[in-house]
């Protein structure tokens, strides 16, 4: 009996003890952060973006680019010398057919590029022949006719107006501007292009062939 309520005071006791260590422990943490291994990552040097930055007037460090300059992977309009931006506010621009393909030259590579492209991304709802029967439309689950650009709506499109759907979409056809890069939409218009180029050469004889 004695001996056992030793061993309890002992117990207590030990508990007790390390239960102020731990409260200790506890304590002494909030006070002190630790040490930063790489401060430089943690207090950026760089002003961060939304900062405010006394240096220039308006107070902002998220600068806009410079007027005329062309963001890298992103296309020179060779036409007109200026960076090729179609906002989709410009639309009735690239309607109007002033836009032209920047590519400084097509060449068999680039058209074999453009078709693998399209083949890829494009020939599941428009069909590899480019007749608007691609394998989705003709299952069944795709509720529209996707275009068929052998129509003489088609052959006379500018090739502009097709940049403008294929970047901002067209009824049920969504954007294609996160998949391809403004050089490979170009590529990819300009195989279709040189594709309904034949077409044109054979005339409207085809054209009404390929309308029925
Ligand atoms: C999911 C199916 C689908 C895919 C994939 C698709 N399209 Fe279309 N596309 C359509 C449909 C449907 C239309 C008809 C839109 C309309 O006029 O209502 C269309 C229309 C077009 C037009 C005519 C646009 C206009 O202004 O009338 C072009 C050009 C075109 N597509 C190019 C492409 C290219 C290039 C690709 C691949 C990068 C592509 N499409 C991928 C369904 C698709």
């Amino acid at each position: 009996m004695f001996l056992n309520m030793r061993k309890q005071y002992v117990l207590i006791g030990l508990s007790a003890g390390m239960l102020s260590l731990a409260l200790f422990a506890c304590h002494a943490g909030r006070n002190n952060p630790g040490r930063i291994y790489a401060p430089d990552m943690y207090y950026s040097r760089a002003y961060n973006s939304y900062s405010v930055n006394l240096v220039y007037a308006d107070s902002m460090s998220s600068r806009l680019p410079v007027p005329g300059t062309v963001p890298r992977g992103h296309t020179v309009n060779a036409h007109e010398l200026l960076p090729f931006n179609l906002p989709q506010s410009d639309s009735a621009y690239a309607v109007s057919g002033q836009v032209k393909n920047p590519l400084p030259v097509i060449t068999q590579a680039t058209l074999e590029e453009g078709q693998r492209l399209f083949n890829i991304y494009c020939a599941i709802c428009h069909g590899e022949q480019l007749d608007g029967q691609g394998p989705l439309y003709k299952s069944g689950k795709f509720p529209v006719q996707p275009a068929n650009f052998h129509l003489p709506q088609y052959l006379n499109m500018p090739e502009g107006t097709m940049f403008y759907s294929v970047t901002y979409g067209k009824n049920l056809m969504g954007s294609y501007a996160s998949q391809l890069s403004e050089r490979q939409r170009w590529e990819v218009i300009a195989y279709i292009k040189s594709v309904q180029a034949k077409d044109l050469a054979k005339g409207t004889d085809s054209t009404a062939v390929a309308k029925k």
